[in-house]
Parts: structure tokens; sequence; C-alpha cells
């Protein structure tokens, strides 16, 4: 798509002799757009020029005859420059656009030949698949999707946490009392339970706890038989996990865990101490971080075991090496932000490339909390993610069923909108807030939520539906466009934009905030205009407007997880 506050930088380069790059840095978005599309606080030039900004202004106004292809109209303000493009020209190229990619709309080749690891979801093994975990997983799978929709080569990764001590004592219970609990029916519950009781044993009894940290040892020694009750735990976890993936429809490419780094620790250890980075600590090896002011790193444990942290540094070597990554992106709790601080400190030590130890980047996010505060295993406010995935399609059905009880596939419609609005909400504001679970807030139709987007969707499927209509763009009216769906018009033209904006931040609510407003000035059109006119060309407009609407509605939502039912 044209790039106007670049095309405008270039003409305002001709008549100033500053670079347009200079200028494409001075250029900002008014926050009113009365004040103009685009504008230029000529102040910034005036050190330069050696003149006033005011004069400046004038003359650069002077100077460049409008309107040209990209500037209709620019006024000086208080030696700004307020620039006004030609919407004649956007709006050709926005209906172009939007025939040649249809659904691919939005999309762009800037990542073309580069790498981008997505590391998202990983739970752990024998553990609760809990609420942080999702919000993970639905972070995670946006990035994946808006990186790979700008044409990066992206690999997405779970890196599941199935290795560490907590295996050693997992196995010291199941071989104390594994009979007792059903494993086959409910792997995590019973799991989790084996480890809450042997956990209190190794309390009570040094001796438990030395044979747990034996177990583990074993294991990394290959040892048959507690490799054995590992691959069972995770076989079972795994499949309880799938549940969850299946629901919210999230894939990787590679379930590549801690496990998969045990061989390639040695190495890690190795590059450490051959570069004189690993001191002994009371019988362990650390990294001294102290000049950063944190924390040393453990390495490798004092009875010789490998740490979460190694495992981390062997993947960086490993991805490096597989993968040749740009940017390899952990998407992981704010409780781990001292872990990435002080592994990627480290991983200076591991004799990369710059280029991969500049690549790495924690994506961290707020957790979730009740709207009555905090969730908590001890009171018993801890929620199951998949309980919580059920329940919102249940109450998704309930509200169906109120406003549309003839609906064909009520029970498809309620799972996407249901699990649309749970996704929705958690990607609704910046990952680093806090999210607010509260059911009403994200059912609420009206809202400013999933379901009101998939809302505005399904309306724009029956405005076309009713009116028999199949896109034409060479049916369209650009001056009916112009006077009466500018500010429309304007938003989905950057929708491309905004999702680059997105993909640079990290940050999906970028997409989730743009999609609310195309929704709401839509809903806006619609109140305000009928679309059914007489007059064909009118007509014909308003519809080729609605369904670049729909389209730009179902890409975005596509790219956050969520899915559009047709009819609700
Ligand atoms: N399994 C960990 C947890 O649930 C998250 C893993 C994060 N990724 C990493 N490379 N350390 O807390």
């Amino acid at each position: 798509m044209i790039n106007f506050k670049e095309k405008i930088a270039e003409s305002i380069s001709k008549v100033t002799n500053i670079s347009k790059e200079e200028l494409e840095n001075y250029i900002e978005k008014p926050k009113d757009n009365r004040m103009g599309d685009f504008a230029l606080p000529c102040f910034k030039l005036a050190k330069e020029m050696k003149k006033p900004p005011m004069q400046i202004a004038n003359e650069i106004k002077e100077e460049i005859e409008v309107p040209t292809e990209y500037i209709k109209n620019i006024e000086v303000v208080n030696g700004f420059l307020n620039i006004f493009i030609n919407n004649e020209t956007l709006i050709q190229n926005l209906l172009d656009e939007m025939e040649n990619k249809k659904e691919e709309y939005g999309s762009s080749n800037i990542g073309n030949g580069k790498n981008i690891i997505v590391e998202y979801s990983s739970p752990n093994i024998a553990k609760p698949f809990h609420i942080g975990h999702f919000r993970n997983t639905v972070i995670g799978r946006a990035l994946y999707n808006m990186y790979k929709f700008l044409g990066y080569n992206t690999i997405g990764i779970n890196h599941l946490g199935d290795w560490g001590t907590q295996f050693g004592k997992l196995i010291e219970g199941y071989k104390r009392f594994g009979a007792e609990y059903n494993l086959e029916e409910n792997p995590i519950d019973e799991l989790t339970k084996i480890y809450v009781r042997i956990n209190a044993l190794c309390k009570e009894d040094e001796s438990v706890l030395e044979a747990c940290r034996d177990n583990f040892k074993k294991l990394e020694d290959g040892d048959e038989y507690c490799t054995e009750i590992w691959k069972k735990f995770k076989e079972l976890s795994l499949k309880e996990f799938q549940r969850i993936y299946d629901i919210l429809d999230v894939h990787f490419d590679y379930n590549t865990g801690e496990s998969f780094y045990i061989d390639k620790m040695p190495e890690v250890v190795d590059i450490l101490r051959k570069n004189n980075k690993l001191v002994e600590s009371e019988g362990a090896e650390i990294v001294d971080l102290e000049y950063k002011n944190m924390s040393p790193l453990m390495v490798v444990k004092s009875n010789g075991s490998t740490t979460y942290a190694a495992r981390d540094l062997a993947a960086i070597l490993y991805r490096a090496r597989t993968y040749d990554f740009d940017k390899c992106i952990y998407v992981v709790g704010s409780e781990q932000n001292l872990h990435f601080e002080q592994l990627f400190e480290v991983a200076k030590y591991l004799d990369l490339d710059e280029k991969y130890v500049n690549g790495l980047i924690h994506v961290t996010y707020g957790m979730v909390r009740l709207k009555t505060g905090k969730m908590s295993t001890r009171e018993g406010t801890m929620i199951k993610v998949e309980d919580l995935l059920k329940e919102a399609v249940s109450r998704a059905k309930v509200i169906i069923e109120g406003k549309n009880p003839n609906l064909e596939d009520k029970d498809d419609v309620a799972k996407k909108v249901g699990i649309g609005a749970v996704i929705f909400n958690d990607l609704a504001n910046n990952i680093i807030k806090d999210e607010v679970f509260d059911w009403d807030i994200m059912l609420n139709f009206q809202g400013e939520t999933g379901p009101y987007i998939q809302y505005m969707y399904v309306r724009t499927k029956s405005v076309m539906e009713k009116a028999n209509y199949t896109p034409n763009k060479d049916m369209v009216d650009l001056n009916e466009l112009e006077e009466n769906a500018e500010e429309l018009v304007k938003k989905l033209y950057e929708f491309e934009d905004t999702i680059k904006q997105a993909t640079e931040k990290n940050e999906p609510s970028i997409i989730s905030r743009y999609l609310i407003d195309i929704a709401k000035l839509y809903g806006n059109f619609y109140n305000d205009n009928k679309i059914m006119v007489d007059d064909e060309k009118v007509r014909n407009t308003r519809l080729y407007l609605t369904y670049m609407v729909g389209n730009v509605l179902k890409i975005g939502t596509g790219l956050l997880g969520i899915k559009m039912p047709n009819k609700m």
C-alpha cells in the first residue's frame, strides 16, 4: 500500500534539502483529524535551516503546489504544517489492494527471509494447565499469526516443562503410592495429589528428599525404570493439554520441551567454563551476575543435576544454529522476568553471533484476576481452564438461545462466540496489564468485546446476503466513500500498518483496539445510512464498504485466533 507519510516526506525533502528519512521521523499523526492526516512540527527544522518555524512552514507550503497525487491540501498553524492527504488516491489504492489480496488483505512480505521463533504455551508436565498458561497460549498464538501474515518464516515452539527435579519427586511418589491413584482417568489432578503428598513427606523426612534427588539424577543418567514412568507422565499430561489446544484450535510447529535439550547441555557447560564464566558456589556451578546487580544464574546443581536455566541456554544455542533466528520471542509471565534477564545476559557468553543475543525477546504479560480478586489455589478460587472454556460456551449458548432461538448450528455458534469472547478479553488491553475475568463484561454483545465484533461481522454478512451481492470494486463511487465514510475508509486503509505496529511492539491488543474501532465506525455508518437505496451506484458503494469491513473483521479476528460465525 502507499506509504503516505513517506510520500509526504519525499515532497518536503525536495523543497527543503532535508533528508526524507529525517523528515519521516518528524512527521506525526495529529490526535484530532481535523488538523490534518499528518503534521510536521517545523520547529524541529529550525536549527538546521536557520530560520524560524513559522517561516519554514510558510515556505514549504508555498513551494508545494497542491493538490498533488498524494497531498490534497496544506495548512500552516503555529509553525505546524498540517497536511491533508489526497483521499482519492488513498481510496483507489484501498480498493485495488482489497481486490488483489482479498482474504490476504493487510498481509505483506516485509518479513520475507527472516526467521522468527515464537515460544508459547509451555505448560509443565504433571501440573495443571493454569490460567496463566491459557493467557500465554492465546498471546503466543496471536503473535505467531501476526508475524506469519507479514511474511516472516515463523516457528512456533511449545517448550514443555518436561524435565527437572520435580520428576524425581513424582517418580518417588508414584513408587510409594501410585497404586492408590487413578492416573488414566484424571492424570493431572491425580499427579498433583501425588506431588503434594510426596512434598509433605519430603519436609518430614530428609531421606525421602534424598531419594527424590537421586531419582532425578537417575533419570538424567537414562535409568530405564525412571524413564519409563516419566514417559507415562508425559503422555498422559499431553493428552490432557491437547483437549485444551483442540478447543482453542492452537497448533505448534514443534513440541520440543526441556527434555529435548538433555544431550545439548554439556556443550553449554563447556563453553561457559572455557570462557571462565562458571564459578563454584557451595558445590554448584553458577554464573556470577553481581556486576549487573542480579542474583547468579545456576547452571549445574551441587549434585551434578542440570537446571532449568541450563536447558534454556542449550535451547538458545540449538535454535540459533537450527533456525538462524532473527528474533526468538519468549512469551512467559512476569514472574519469570528475572530469569530472562539473567538468561539473556549469560547468553552473551555462549560465543554466539551478536545477532542472536540481540534477537532474544521476553514478552511478558500480566496475570488473570477475577473481578473479586486474585485467583488462588489455597482459597479455592482457581478455575480450571477446561471448565472455564466450557462455561464460556454454555453461557454463550444461553444468550444465543435468548436472542435467536431458531438459529441453525447453535452449538457451533455458541462455541465460536464463547471461546471468542474469552480470547478477545485476553487480548483486549495491553498484555502487560492484568486481565480481569468478568463474564458479564466479556459476553456483552454491545460492549467492546469479541461477541460485539462477531455481531458486526454477521451483520455485514446478512446485508450482503439480502442484497445477493458479489463484491465488485468497479461499481464503487469514490465520492460517496469520501463524503460519507471518510473515517471508516481511512481506518480500513490502516490495517496493514496496524498489524505492523502490533508486531513491532509484540502487542496483539493494537489489533483488538483497531477491530473495535472498525466495528464501531461501521455500526455508525449503518445507523446513519440506508444501504439498500435505489441509486445503484450509491447502493453498490455501500455494499462494497460493507464487504471490506466484513473482510477486515474476519482477517483481524483470525489473527487473534477468534473464529467468526456466519449467523448469530
Ligand atoms: N514451563 C514454564 C512454566 O510453566 C514456562 C517455560 C518458559 N519458557 C522458557 N524457555 N523458560 O512456568
